[in-house]
């Protein structure tokens, strides 16, 4: 019999807030350094403090605003990437959002440098490749989002190569960022959007009709029609699980009812995420790992997640390739054992 791989799996992350994925250590020394106001954002254990959406989204804006140099982001996106590459990540894309860090006082070119900066260091320090998407915030309006386009687009960064909508998906139509969509894909840049997940199947039907993405953020609700199912499969959309932020944020009452394993039976490409780890007490080790766990997936199924993200993945074809090769060393060990 083979011995057991001690390497940790490789695994890819599409979906991951880079705000909502600040240490609330790190939050608290900032907002010390910068005398920003903090109370009441953290609970007695030192954690995130929040009930629902509505109060999950403040905390992630007041967390944002204690991130006020491009040094501070650096530091964020180097640890986190370090962090998810001790756990086997060897991609990831960082969701920026140009709206919180002005809203902190940073420029979007400092905001990008800072983030570079620490994707620079963290690939160094350990393989891991990363790339940012740019996101506009759904409920800030579609001037706020067409004006996040403009903001990515005259100011071109090889390593911003998609553009994405987060925020309150049960407000503005897809309709209304149409045209915000359009303009990012003509400057080159990957489509993705939040949909599915606090609204229900016809959220995703609309963002796949309005905004041209090729990828969803979450999707799971897709599961209450059949037919929006069968056409996630037919057009081969890949989804961005992120399985324990949707049990943090209540839509569903355990794992063992999350739709992940239907969605994937159905023939759905999936991938696993984190979204916003800090505050929903995961990280993109524990989604393989709890997800492998309920629902019986083995090695192989979970390198399936990883090919998945990097075939979905919003990078050049050559660092695509280069991936994949590192992925089939662990896929042909999977398959002897
Ligand atoms: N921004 C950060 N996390 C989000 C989520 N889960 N849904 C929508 N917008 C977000
Ligand atoms: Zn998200």
């Amino acid at each position: 019999m083979a011995e057991p791989d001690a390497r940790p799996l490789p695994k890819a992350e599409l979906h991951v807030h880079i705000e909502g994925a600040a240490p609330p250590d790190l939050v608290r020394r900032l907002a010390e350094r910068y005398q920003v106001d903090v109370a009441g954002l953290f609970d007695d254990s030192g954690g995130y403090r929040w009930e629902d959406f509505a109060s999950f989204l403040s905390a992630y804006d007041r967390a944002s605003r204690v991130f006020r140099t491009p040094q501070d982001y650096a530091e964020l996106s180097e640890s986190y990437l370090c962090g998810i590459a001790a756990e086997g990540a060897i991609y990831a894309e960082l969701t920026i959002s140009p709206d919180h860090a002005a809203g902190a006082g940073l420029s979007y070119r400092d905001y990008v440098a800072g983030l570079a900066e620490g994707i620079e260091r963290a690939r160094a320090a350990t393989g891991i490749e990363a790339r940012m998407i740019a996101i506009g915030v759904r409920h800030f309006g579609a001037r706020a989002v067409e004006q996040a386009v403009r903001q990515v687009t005259s100011a071109p960064h090889p390593l911003v190569t998609g553009f994405g909508l987060a925020g309150d998906e049960r407000e503005g139509h897809p309709a209304n960022f149409a045209r915000a969509f359009r303009m990012a894909g003509e400057a080159g840049l990957g489509l993705t959007a939040h949909a599915g997940e606090f609204a229900g199947p016809e959220s995703v039907t609309a963002a796949l009709d309005f905004l041209q993405v090729k990828r969803i953020g979450h999707g799971v609700r897709a599961i209450q029609d059949r037919a929006v199912v069968e056409r996630l499969v037919r057009e081969k959309i890949v989804l961005e699980v992120c399985p324990g932020s949707n049990l943090a944020l209540g839509l569903y009452g355990a794992l063992r009812f999350h739709p992940v394993n239907l969605l994937r039976r159905a023939g759905c490409r999936i991938t696993l995420n984190s979204d916003d780890p800090p505050f929903f007490a995961t990280s993109l080790g524990r989604e393989y790992a709890s997800c492998a766990e309920t629902f019986g997936w083995s090695r192989v199924d979970q390198l399936k997640l990883t090919r998945t993200a990097l075939e979905a993945a919003f990078c050049d074809p050559r660092t695509r390739n280069g991936l994949l090769a590192r992925l089939a060393e662990a896929e042909a060990a999977a398959g002897r054992r």
